[in-house]
Protein backbone atom coordinates (compact mmCIF):
# COMPACT_ATOMS: atom_id res chain seq x y z
CA UNK A 1 0.00 0.00 0.00
CA UNK A 2 1.50 3.27 -0.82
CA UNK A 3 1.92 6.06 1.81
CA UNK A 4 1.28 9.03 0.35
CA UNK A 5 2.18 11.93 3.44
CA UNK A 6 0.84 12.26 7.05
CA UNK A 7 -2.51 14.01 7.62
CA UNK A 8 -0.21 16.30 9.29
CA UNK A 9 1.21 17.65 6.21
CA UNK A 10 -2.27 19.04 4.38
CA UNK A 11 -3.69 21.82 6.75
CA UNK A 12 -7.28 22.74 6.84
CA UNK A 13 -7.98 24.58 3.68
CA UNK A 14 -4.80 24.35 1.79
CA UNK A 15 -3.60 21.70 -0.48
CA UNK A 16 -0.51 19.66 -1.20
CA UNK A 17 0.55 18.12 -4.28
CA UNK A 18 2.39 14.64 -5.08
CA UNK A 19 4.05 12.79 -7.14
CA UNK A 20 2.66 9.26 -7.65
CA UNK A 21 5.34 6.43 -8.86
CA UNK A 22 3.04 5.83 -12.07
CA UNK A 23 4.02 9.24 -12.81
CA UNK A 24 0.25 10.86 -11.98
CA UNK A 25 0.41 13.86 -10.35
CA UNK A 26 -2.55 14.37 -7.60
CA UNK A 27 -3.23 16.85 -4.57
CA UNK A 28 -4.90 16.67 -1.81
CA UNK A 29 -6.74 19.25 0.30
CA UNK A 30 -8.45 18.77 3.73
CA UNK A 31 -12.22 20.46 4.83
CA UNK A 32 -13.65 20.16 7.82
CA UNK A 33 -11.40 17.12 8.53
CA UNK A 34 -12.02 15.33 5.61
CA UNK A 35 -9.30 14.84 3.14
CA UNK A 36 -9.53 14.88 -1.02
CA UNK A 37 -7.42 13.48 -3.53
CA UNK A 38 -7.92 14.46 -6.77
CA UNK A 39 -5.52 14.12 -10.36
CA UNK A 40 -4.03 17.26 -10.90
CA UNK A 41 -5.60 17.98 -14.23
CA UNK A 42 -8.30 20.30 -15.20
CA UNK A 43 -11.09 18.76 -17.23
CA UNK A 44 -11.24 21.77 -19.71
CA UNK A 45 -7.85 21.45 -20.99
CA UNK A 46 -6.14 18.70 -19.11
CA UNK A 47 -3.55 20.99 -17.83
CA UNK A 48 -2.27 21.41 -14.42
CA UNK A 49 -4.64 23.02 -12.14
CA UNK A 50 -1.81 25.21 -10.32
CA UNK A 51 0.05 28.49 -11.34
CA UNK A 52 1.97 28.54 -7.89
CA UNK A 53 2.78 25.66 -5.94
CA UNK A 54 0.33 23.99 -3.90
CA UNK A 55 -2.28 26.62 -4.81
CA UNK A 56 -5.07 24.39 -6.06
CA UNK A 57 -7.90 26.90 -3.43
CA UNK A 58 -9.39 30.19 -4.56
CA UNK A 59 -8.46 33.18 -2.40
CA UNK A 60 -10.80 32.45 0.07
CA UNK A 61 -10.14 28.94 0.33
CA UNK A 62 -13.59 27.90 -0.28
CA UNK A 63 -13.19 26.02 -4.06
CA UNK A 64 -10.73 24.48 -5.62
CA UNK A 65 -9.60 26.88 -8.95
CA UNK A 66 -7.88 26.73 -11.86
CA UNK A 67 -5.82 29.11 -12.47
CA UNK A 68 -5.35 28.82 -16.08
CA UNK A 69 -9.63 30.03 -17.00
CA UNK A 70 -10.92 30.49 -13.52
CA UNK A 71 -13.02 27.33 -13.33
CA UNK A 72 -14.37 26.56 -9.92
CA UNK A 73 -15.11 23.02 -8.31
CA UNK A 74 -16.43 22.15 -5.35
CA UNK A 75 -13.81 20.34 -2.62
CA UNK A 76 -15.98 17.58 -1.69
CA UNK A 77 -16.86 15.82 -4.89
CA UNK A 78 -14.87 17.97 -7.98
CA UNK A 79 -17.84 19.25 -9.88
CA UNK A 80 -17.01 22.18 -12.01
CA UNK A 81 -19.64 24.54 -10.39
CA UNK A 82 -18.34 27.83 -13.18
CA UNK A 83 -16.14 28.38 -15.40
CA UNK A 84 -16.00 26.70 -18.97
CA UNK A 85 -15.82 23.15 -17.51
CA UNK A 86 -19.20 23.63 -15.44
CA UNK A 87 -21.01 20.41 -15.15
CA UNK A 88 -17.74 18.20 -15.48
CA UNK A 89 -15.52 17.38 -12.45
CA UNK A 90 -12.04 16.56 -11.70
CA UNK A 91 -11.10 12.89 -11.46
CA UNK A 92 -10.97 12.09 -7.23
CA UNK A 93 -7.94 9.53 -6.58
CA UNK A 94 -9.53 6.92 -3.77
CA UNK A 95 -7.35 7.63 -0.55
CA UNK A 96 -7.44 6.03 3.26
CA UNK A 97 -6.57 7.70 6.59
CA UNK A 98 -4.74 4.79 8.83
CA UNK A 99 -4.12 4.64 12.48
CA UNK A 100 -0.72 5.80 11.91
CA UNK A 101 -2.14 9.20 10.81
CA UNK A 102 -0.67 8.54 6.88
CA UNK A 103 -2.30 9.13 4.24
CA UNK A 104 -2.38 6.15 2.05
CA UNK A 105 -3.72 5.75 -1.57
CA UNK A 106 -6.69 3.17 -1.70
CA UNK A 107 -5.55 -0.16 -2.93
S1 LIG B 1 -7.79 24.89 -18.37
FE1 LIG B 1 -8.81 24.94 -16.45
S2 LIG B 1 -10.44 26.32 -16.80
FE2 LIG B 1 -9.45 26.21 -18.71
Amino acid sequence: MTKICMTDDIPEREARAFDLESGEIIFITQRDGQFYAYLNLCPHLQTELEFLENQFLDQDGEFIECSTHGALFNVEDGECISGPCQGESLTAVAIEIHSDGGIYLKA
